[in-house]
């Protein structure tokens, strides 16, 4: 059995959105993320995935239970700690790409090392050789409005492999892309989990979808369904 890199213990997450009112969006959730597994996070909207997948990001604070990453409890971290954690073990990306539209593809993928503290001289190297092994050596210059969605999506992903974090979360990477280019990005999502051992949680709204995958987490109501 592989190495559990993430795991999350009796998750909470309660919303205050108006003075008396609260949202409960995560209820006790507890998983197990396995090195090189390849995870799908299926379940109505409003359920609970995206409040999911940021507090397993440590992008926002858990209201109950802990999150551990790489053996590290995040509650027992600072601020700091926390950041970095995410620097050097977490890889994020998005539905809507968020590529700089300023920036080409190779600069808005450079931009992660700089993020991460890579050393000037080896990011643009980097950057290069993960674009290549996306598929898109040609479209290196181009701006992100000269890319295709799927194209786009590309480069994000090469973006969130810059750090060469374990853990790899995706919130609905393939909800702007039609049929064809989903299966493409999620083809790739999975190459990565084999070929470089990365554990990759992917939500997304198509169960089509989720034959790619190892294993399916469904999330309704803020809990976990079978
Ligand atoms: N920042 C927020 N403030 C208040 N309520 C929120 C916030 N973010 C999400 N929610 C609520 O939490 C629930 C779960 O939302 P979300 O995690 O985005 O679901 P999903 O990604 O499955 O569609 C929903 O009821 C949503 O309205
Ligand atoms: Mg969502």
């Amino acid at each position: 059995m592989n190495d559990v890199i993430a795991r999350t213990i009796n998750l909470e997450k309660v919303y205050h959105p108006g003075e008396h009112n609260e949202v409960k969006a995560v209820r006790g959730i507890s998983v197990e993320l396995r090195t090189g597994e390849f995870v799908a996070v299926i379940g109505p909207s409003g359920s609970g995935k995206s409040t999911f997948m940021h507090l397993l990001g440590a992008l926002d604070t858990p209201s109950g239970g802990d999150i551990e990453i790489a053996g590290k409890s995040l509650a027992a971290l600072s601020d700091n700690a926390r950041a970095d954690l995410r620097a050097k073990e977490l890889g994020f990306i998005f539905q809507g790409f968020n590529l700089l539209p300023t920036l080409n593809a190779i600069e808005n993928v450079m931009l992660a090392g700089d993020y991460a503290g890579m050393a000037a001289n080896v990011t643009e190297e980097r950057a290069r050789e993960l674009l290549r092994e996306v598929g898109l050596a040609e479209r290196m210059d181009h701006a992100p409005s000269e890319l295709s969605g799927g194209e786009q999506q590309r480069v994000a992903i090469a973006r969130s492999l810059m750090n060469d974090g374990r853990l790899i979360l995706a919130d609905e990477p393939t909800g702007e892309l039609d049929t064809h280019n989903s299966e493409v990005i999620v083809q790739l999502l999975k190459d990565l989990v084999t070929r470089k051992n990365k554990t990759i949680v992917m939500v997304t709204h198509n169960e089509n979808l989720t034959r790619f995958t190892d294993r399916v987490i469904k999330i309704v109501d803020g809990q976990l369904a079978s």
